[in-house]
C-alpha cells in the first residue's frame, strides 16, 4: 500500500508472522528504470516472503522492471490492476488496464519470460459499468493464458472518474461471490480474495471458497492481528511474541538504520497501532507520535513508550467480583 507498506513496515510486520506473504508498496516502472532503484527496490532478508508490486503497462518496461526486481531477491512480481488514481491513469495503467486484457496478457508474458519468478495481477472485479462476472471472467482468461497462476481480487468495482481512490476502497459494493466463482471456474488457478476483512475468522470463512486472502488496511491499522495469523491459518505452532516483545525485537534494526541516517519517525509511524484497543495503547500512539519525529530522537524513545504504555495499563482499576 503506497506509503505504508515500505521497507520498515514491512519488517515491523514480519516480526509478527513469519509465513504471510507481503507486499512492497506499488512502484512504477519510472522509478525503477530512470529512478534511483536502489532506494525502491532495497529490502532487509527478513522479509521474505515478499513480492514487489509494479506499475506500469508497457511490456518491455515491465519486463525490464521484472528483471531487476528478480536480481534484488523477490519473490513474486506482482502487476497493478486495481488502482483507480487519476495519476495512474495517466500513466494508463492500474486499474484501467482491465480494460485492455490483451495488454496485460502481453506484458505478463513479457515479465514471465525474462525474470524466473511467478508473475501475478491484481485487480478488481470490474471496470465503471462493466458487466458484471462476465467481464472479470474474460479478464482473467486472457490473462491466465498468458501464463499467470495467480490472481489477487478486491472484490470491488473500480469507478474511474467521480470516485477519489478513498472513495474507490470503501463505496462500490463488495461482491465477495464473484470471486468465489472465479474459483469454481478456474479450480487450476490460485485466487485470493481481498477487501473489507477485517478478522481471521472472516479469512478462515473465505479460504473455504479460496486459496488465499489479502489484508490491507486491517492488516495497517492494527497489526497485531498479525501475531495469530501463523497459528491459526498455517498451523504453524510457535508461540507468537507479545506486543512489548515484538517492539524490543526491533532494537537492533532501529539502531542499524538510525546509524544509516533514517529518522526514528520513519520506523516508528507504523508502529502506532500495535497497542490498539489495548490498556494503555492510546500513551503509546500519543508518545511516539509526539516524541519520534523530534530531532535526534533515538531508542529511548520507544521504550520510554513502552514504560508509559505499562505504568498506564497498571492504573486501570481491575474489577473483581467477589
Ligand atoms: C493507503 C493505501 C494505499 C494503497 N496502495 C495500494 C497499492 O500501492 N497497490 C495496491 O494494489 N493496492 C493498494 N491499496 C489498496 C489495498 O491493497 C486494498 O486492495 C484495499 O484497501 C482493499 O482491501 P482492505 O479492505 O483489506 O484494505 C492501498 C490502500 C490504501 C488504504
Amino acid at each position: 500500500m503506497m506509503d505504508w507498506t515500505d521497507r520498515h513496515c514491512r519488517y515491523f510486520l514480519r516480526r509478527l508472522s513469519r509465513h504471510t506473504r507481503l507486499y512492497t508498496e506499488m512502484v512504477n516502472t519510472g522509478a525503477i528504470l530512470r529512478g534511483d532503484a536502489q532506494r525502491h527496490l532495497r529490502f532487509d532478508a527478513a522479509e521474505h516472503p515478499l513480492a514487489l508490486q509494479l506499475g506500469g503497462s508497457e511490456a518491455q518496461a515491465l519486463a525490464r522492471s521484472a528483471a531487476i526486481g528478480a536480481g534484488f531477491g523477490y519473490d513474486e512480481i506482482n502487476l497493478n490492476c486495481g488502482c483507480p488514481s487519476d495519476r495512474v491513469q495517466e500513466g494508463r495503467f492500474g486499474a484501467c488496464l482491465m480494460g485492455e486484457p490483451q495488454r496485460v496478457a502481453a506484458a505478463v508474458s513479457a515479465m514471465r519470460a525474462v525474470c524466473g519468478i511467478p508473475v501475478t495481477v491484481k485487480c478488481r472485479i470490474g471496470i465503471d459499468d462493466s458487466e458484471d462476472y462476465v467481464f472479470l471472467r474474460s479478464f482473467v482468461e486472457t490473462v491466465a493464458a498468458a501464463g499467470c497462476e495467480v490472481f489477487v481480487v478486491h472484490a470491488r468495482k473500480a469507478w474511474l472518474s467521480g470516485l477519489s481512490p478513498k472513495e474507490n476502497r470503501e463505496i462500490p459494493p463488495l461482491r465477495y461471490e464473484q470471486v468465489y466463482r472465479l474459483k469454481q471456474e478456474f479450480p487450476q488457478l490460485q485466487i485470493a480474495i481481498n477487501g473489507g476483512i477485517r478478522t481471521l475468522e472472516d479469512c478462515a470463512k473465505h479460504l473455504l471458497h479460496v486459496d488465499g486472502v489479502m489484508l490491507g488496511r486491517e492488516a495497517y491499522e492494527n497489526p497485531y492481528l498479525l501475531a495469530q495469523v501463523d497459528r491459526q491459518l498455517f498451523g504453524d505452532t510457535h508461540t507468537p511474541p507479545n506486543r512489548e516483545e515484538v517492539v524490543l525485537g526491533l532494537r537492533p534494526y532501529v539502531e542499524q538504520e538510525l546509524a544509516a541516517g533514517t529518522a526514528l519517525g520513519q520506523i516508528t509511524r507504523h508502529l502506532l497501532g500495535l497497542f490498539k484497543g489495548q490498556p494503555g495503547g492510546r500513551a503509546f500512539r500519543r508518545h511516539l507520535s509526539e516524541h519520534a519525529h523530534r530531532r535526534n530522537a533515538a531508542w529511548p524513545v520507544i521504550e520510554d513508550a513502552l514504560a508509559l504504555t505499562a505504568s498506564r495499563a497498571a492504573e486501570r482499576p481491575t474489577l473483581v467480583l467477589a
